[in-house]
């Protein structure tokens, strides 16, 4: 399939699992990307993965913080500059901090909303002009079920998902007259560096049956990240031509 052959994205939180799942299947669908992370070694590994599936010259990497408002448009003015435009921005980066609420330090709140919903926030701001002038112009957000199933320990991460939800319903309501789609993604419990890593994530000394009604294993278990990436790749194509202002929950069957 070449649906990404005449398309220019941008991805971020690219050094690794869904977002970086993400690039390579879009690449493998004839598209030219730049991926962005604060991860540099990640980025490389990206680019050698783009490498072995014969894409690598239509991939470029860039280190940005998605939370440095400068830096966001430095990167994505040049990023705009270097693919001659933009059609499709995939806001994948995130990250994850748990602790319990009630001891859950201003700093830590601040962090992860700044990066999750502040980040979102600024990398399509940026990228909203080249969006509604290519006229087909797409925004993919990873919102997360922990947005609306109560997920412990992530009040701050919960809350960052829940404002990126209603964040993209505004936008796709917005821009609707100018072409822009803007569709969220929930992924459900999906193999990355954020799962693979949980238990350091949150306290010690959790309670585990907490998070029981979010357990993978009543749907279909841990997912990885091709599911999601494919489920991008329909979405911001003109497959997915008629969905905006809505959300895609793929979690294998865990949260019905
Ligand atoms: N994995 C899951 O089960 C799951 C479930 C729901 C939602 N999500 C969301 O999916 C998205 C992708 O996460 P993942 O699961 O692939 O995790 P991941 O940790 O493998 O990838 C996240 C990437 O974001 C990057 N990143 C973090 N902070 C950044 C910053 N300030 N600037 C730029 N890049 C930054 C990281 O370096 C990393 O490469 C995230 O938004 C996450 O919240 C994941």
């Amino acid at each position: 399939m070449e649906r990404y052959a005449d398309r220019r994205v941008l991805v971020t939180g690219a050094a690794s699992g869904i977002g970086r799942a993400v690039v390579l299947r879009l690449l493998a669908e004839g598209g030219r990307a730049v991926a962005v992370d604060v991860a540099k070694e990640g980025l490389e590994e990206t680019a050698r993965l783009a490498a072995e599936i014969g894409s690598r010259e239509r991939l470029v990497t860039a280190v940005i913080d998605i939370s440095d408002e400068t830096a966001v448009n430095e990167g994505v003015a040049a990023a705009v500059a270097g693919l001659g435009g933009l059609d499709v921005l995939v806001n994948a980066a995130g990250m994850l901090r748990g602790a319990r609420t009630h001891e859950c330090e201003l700093e830590l709140w601040n962090r992860v909303i700044g990066i999750n919903l502040t980040g979102t926030f600024l990398m399509t701001r940026a990228a909203l002009p080249a969006l509604l002038e290519s006229g087909r112009g797409v925004v993919v957000n990873f919102s997360s079920t922990a947005a609306q199933f109560g997920h412990p320990y992530m009040a701050a991460y919960s809350a960052s998902k829940g404002g990126i939800l209603s964040f993209t319903h505004s936008i796709a309501q917005e821009y609707s007259r100018q072409g822009l789609r803007a569709v969220n993604i929930l992924p459900g419990g999906i193999s990355s560096g954020i799962t693979d890593n949980i238990a350091s994530l949150v306290p010690e000394d959790v309670d585990w049956n907490l998070f029981l009604k979010l357990n993978a294993a009543i749907g279909q278990g841990f997912g990885e990240p091709e599911h999601i990436a494919g489920v991008v790749a329909m979405v911001a194509s003109d497959d997915g031509a008629f969905i905006t202002g809505t959300e895609i929950r793929v979690d294998g069957g865990a949260h019905h």
